[in-house]
């Protein structure tokens, strides 16, 4: 499926080696010959950087061969060193025909792994991909769709209408893109190509802050120009706030609404405030955390760093017990409090005092 760059094959010495050592010292000492040696990992050499806008920077990525393939819309957790820590973000790429993935990153001010990624990554660098996943996807062609993104949330969007543009748009899709100035859209000239290419395609920029629309939010937005909407699927993907409004919006007038949001809303106000008591039991530790925040925030706001991935409820990677207490999830407000159950920490506020098997 890709053009992968090269990896070791599975021929007999490797088949030995996967009974003789783990694939972790396995690949410790193979990518010391070369960075793209693994046993089973996927991994992808950084082999081109443009910048995307004037926030935003596309990095093209070369995996090698344990990479399966991706759909288009899909998203994938990427592994980055810094600092001798490796931490883990989602990003949604676009599969390019030469089999490199180009993943365009948005730098969130205050942002570990965006920052580093938009201003320090250098060609040459190996990052860690795991499999693709996601329903950001297209599965009949027969649907009208309606795209809606904000911000970075463009990036699945690009993927899907190049997918849609290689089969020669097969149906009518509406796409709707916010930014909060013109310089921080990306894409621009291939949006207006495809466009241009494609009758079928109508791609609106809404800029929130350029002081020339009424009102272009979500929620002040007609739609009245593009046809029933009842036939139309949605597809939204943006920041959590952005995400919630278009549901709002939309939801119920719609043939269907599928979104993904990158983040989570900027405030917790359903949140009761205070701190409760945190007990680690593996460690012993007792912390007090914010009721208004993630447990996973608020425990790595402390220095207690446990295992996490995409910090939006969807790898599992921080899942661990609740053996009592309750748990209040961010984004639907859903309050658990069954013991001895696993946990996400990254989508979940502490309710109430709870231990944890950490
Ligand atoms: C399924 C999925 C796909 C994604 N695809 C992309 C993509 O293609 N391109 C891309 O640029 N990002 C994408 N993201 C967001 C990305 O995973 C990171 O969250 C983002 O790069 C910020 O990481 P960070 O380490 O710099 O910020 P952190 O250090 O983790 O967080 C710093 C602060 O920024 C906030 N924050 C995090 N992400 C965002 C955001 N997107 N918008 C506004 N505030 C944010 C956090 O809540 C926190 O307060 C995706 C996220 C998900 C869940
Ligand atoms: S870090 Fe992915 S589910 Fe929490």
């Amino acid at each position: 499926m890709n053009a992968a760059a090269p990896a070791l094959k599975p021929r007999w010495p490797l088949r030995l080696a996967r009974r003789a050592v783990s694939p972790a010292l396995f690949d410790f000492w193979a990518t010391r010959v070369n960075p793209l040696w693994t046993l089973e990992q996927p991994l992808a050499r950084l082999v081109s950087r443009t910048a995307a806008s004037r926030d935003a920077v596309t990095l093209v990525l070369r995996p090698n061969s344990h990479w399966k393939g991706m759909r288009a819309g899909q998203h994938v957790s990427i592994g980055v060193t810094i600092g001798g820590r490796r931490l883990i973000r989602s990003y949604s790429p676009t599969p390019l025909d030469d089999g490199t993935l180009a993943i365009t990153v948005k730098a969130i001010t205050g942002g570990v792994v965006s920052q580093h990624l938009a201003h320090e990554a250098r060609i040459g660098d190996v990052v860690t991909l795991d499999p693709a996943f996601g329903d950001m996807t297209i599965t009949a062609d027969h649907e009208s769709l309606l795209l809606l993104a904000a911000g970075s949330g463009i990036t699945p969007m690009r993927a899907l209408l190049r997918d849609l543009a290689a089969r020669n748009m097969p149906v009518v899709v509406d796409l709707y893109y916010w930014a909060r100035q013109r310089d921080e859209f990306c894409f621009v000239d291939e949006l207006m190509e495809l466009a241009a290419a494609h009758p079928r395609l109508h791609v609106h920029f809404l800029a929130t802050r350029d002081g020339t629309a009424a009102d272009p939010r979500i929620d002040a937005v007609s739609f009245e120009g593009i046809g029933p909407l009842d036939q139309r699927r949605v597809l939204a993907c943006g920041p959590g706030g952005f995400v919630e409004a278009a549901r709002a919006r939309l939801d119920g007038q719609v043939a269907s609404f599928a979104a993904e949001a990158f983040s989570l809303p900027a405030t917790d106000a359903s949140g009761d405030a205070g701190e409760v008591e945190v007990h680690l039991a593996r460690s012993g530790r007792t912390l007090m955390l914010p009721r208004n925040l993630s447990v996973l925030a608020g425990l790595e706001a402390q220095g207690v760093r446990p295992p996490s991935g995409c910090r939006m409820g969807i790898c599992n990677t921080c899942s661990c017990e609740r053996q009592s207490g309750t748990t209040r999830h961010l984004l639907t407000g859903d309050l658990t409090s069954e013991p001895s159950s696993p946990v996400r920490l990254c989508v979940n506020a502490p309710g109430t005092d709870l231990i944890l098997d950490l």
